[in-house]
């Protein structure tokens, strides 16, 4: 039985994703902090689709907790096929009013959390000459973000990132894909304090067709899925405006509405 890590797996699109593994018939490794929701979802997917799932409760904001979730399932003595990479939040203001250790926590759950579970997980499918990861990252990484400049430099990092190590993957029978959503309805904006800005007061999608479009794209191994098209279109038209009207549009939509 082939056998899915879905990181972030307590909401939002990751909650939507296991849904899709599990209608494959693949067996789950869901983590997040919230175990009671973990478990919850646990018991619906067994219910529903009769698949096994293993539930490791871990806090990707704390150093070593990457190795330590790698270990847990070394330990199971389980063969992850497939990695999603989706667990993270953003923070809405401007840098220097910010708590400075939620900055720390986001850095390392969107990004060093992200690199050591790729890093430990790779070898093995590459042993294999088979697997996939999906990396979430969002249209944040196209550009900088004023009012949430750290959170669009660690999708800016997870973009990049991906697509260099999806090149070093040719040929391995190893894919990884960088999903890129817009605006989401889901936990994120109210934990991020992000809820009222016209960036989401205008456009935001439903976590179900974010996680049906990032499983398809997935499991093509496409290198960047990129959901909507309008922010297919936004991304495109961000090669030809300069940099730093970007900036400034940017910040504009990021602005609370009055
Ligand atoms: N919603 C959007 O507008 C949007 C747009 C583009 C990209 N994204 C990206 O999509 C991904 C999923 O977010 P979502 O929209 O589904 O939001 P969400 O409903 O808030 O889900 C975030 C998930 O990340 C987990 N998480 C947060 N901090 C964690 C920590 N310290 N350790 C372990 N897990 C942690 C949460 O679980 P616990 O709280 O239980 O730990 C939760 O399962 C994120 O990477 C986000 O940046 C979202």
């Amino acid at each position: 039985m082939t056998v899915a890590l879905v990181t972030g797996a307590s909401s939002g699109i990751g909650r939507e994703l296991l849904d899709r593994f599990a209608a494959d018939r693949m067996d789950l490794i869901i983590t997040a902090r919230d175990e009671t929701a973990l478990k919850t979802a646990a018991d619906d997917l067994t219910a529903k689709y009769g698949i096994a799932v293993t539930v490791i409760p871990a806090d990707l904001a704390r150093p070593g907790e990457a190795h330590r979730l790698f270990a847990e399932v070394e330990k199971r003595g389980i063969a992850v096929e497939y990695l999603v990479n989706n667990a993270g939040f953003g923070n809405y203001g401007a840098l220097h009013e910010a708590d400075a250790r939620k900055m720390d926590d986001m850095v390392q759950v969107n990004v060093a959390s992200l690199v050591t579970l790729t890093r430990l997980f790779l070898p093995g499918m590459v042993a294999r000459k088979s697997g996939r990861i999906l990396q979430v990252a969002s249209v944040a990484a196209f550009q900088p973000g004023p009012l949430m400049a750290v959170y669009y430099a660690t999708k800016a990092f997870v973009l990049s990132f991906s697509e260099a190590v999806a090149e070093e993957l040719t040929g391995t029978g190893v894919t990884m894909t960088c999903l890129c959503p817009g605006p989401v309805h889901t936990q994120f904006a109210a934990r991020s304090n992000f809820n009222h800005s016209r960036v989401f007061q205008s456009h935001a999608a439903q976590a179900s067709d974010v996680a049906d479009y990032g499983y398809r794209a997935f499991m093509r191994g496409e290198i960047l899925a990129v959901h909507g098209f309008n922010n297919r279109l936004l991304v495109l038209a961000g090669r030809f405006i300069p940099r730093r009207l970007i900036v400034k549009m940017v910040r504009w939509m990021q602005e609370k509405r009055d």
